[in-house]
């Protein structure tokens, strides 16, 4: 199994962000969480800051919308040149109709589930998207500690993509970090979001490389 790892730049050093990102040239994405203070309390950065990076990096961005009407928002990242868009099932009106304007604008489309929402409501939606997002802390922050009782939903998310024809990437995100990105890897997510494992690394890039050889050493179990 080949394993992606997207460093989340919200453990980043937001005043240098493009060097921040230079110092990751391992990343097969960058994870830009954006939180709007209503859908997650928290309020981080929007379009004008990713279109700015979007100017100073070559590693595709995978952008994570934590906000509230996603219909309205989420096309214009992909416009802009975002190569992943991911919206939330809790906040969406018309996740089919708003994934289908992303993929429009072509980029991959990614639904994303808060650590109590089900899956399996969605199952039929999954030719719609590139990738199923299962949080694995309460969105909002960096820095939590992972949940482990959502590892089951990962499994389950797994099998649906199995029991279906669709190519959809699986991705974990929160508290993913060397000591629990096996199990991750193992329930059969194969992208990996890591904010304060990366950045709070002596060496970012080393832990990239270090990260995705775990995820597949355990992914191939
Ligand atoms: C949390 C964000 C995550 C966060 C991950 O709401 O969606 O992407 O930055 O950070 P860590 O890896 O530190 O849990
Ligand atoms: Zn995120």
């Amino acid at each position: 199994m080949a394993a992606q790892i997207s460093p989340s730049i919200l453990s980043s050093d937001f005043a240098v962000l493009a060097q921040e990102c230079a110092r990751i040239p391992s990343a097969d994405w960058l994870h830009v969480d954006v939180m709007d203070n209503h859908f997650v309390p928290n309020l981080t950065l929007g379009l004008p800051v990713v279109e700015s990076l979007l100017r100073h990096v070559d590693t595709p961005v995978d952008c994570h919308l934590m906000i509230d009407d996603p219909d309205r928002w989420a096309p214009a990242y992909a416009e802009a040149g975002a190569g992943s868009v991911t919206f939330h099932a809790e906040a969406a009106h018309a996740p089919i109709r708003l994934a289908r304007e992303i993929r429009a604008q072509n980029a991959r489309a990614g639904l994303a589930f808060k650590p109590a929402t089900p899956v399996e409501p969605y199952a039929d939606l999954l030719s719609e998207v590139d990738m199923l997002l299962v949080m694995t802390v309460e969105p909002g922050f960096g820095g939590q500690k992972f949940l482990d009782v959502v590892v089951p939903k990962i499994r389950r998310a797994r099998d649906l993509i199995r029991a279906s024809d669709a190519q959809v990437w699986l991705q974990v995100d929160g508290g993913v970090d060397a000591d629990t990105i096996g199990v991750c890897a193992e329930a059969g997510a194969d992208v990996f979001v890591a904010g304060s494992a990366v950045f709070s690394a002596a060496d970012p890039d080393h832990m990239i490389n270090e990260l995705r050889q775990l995820a597949e050493l355990a992914g191939a179990r």
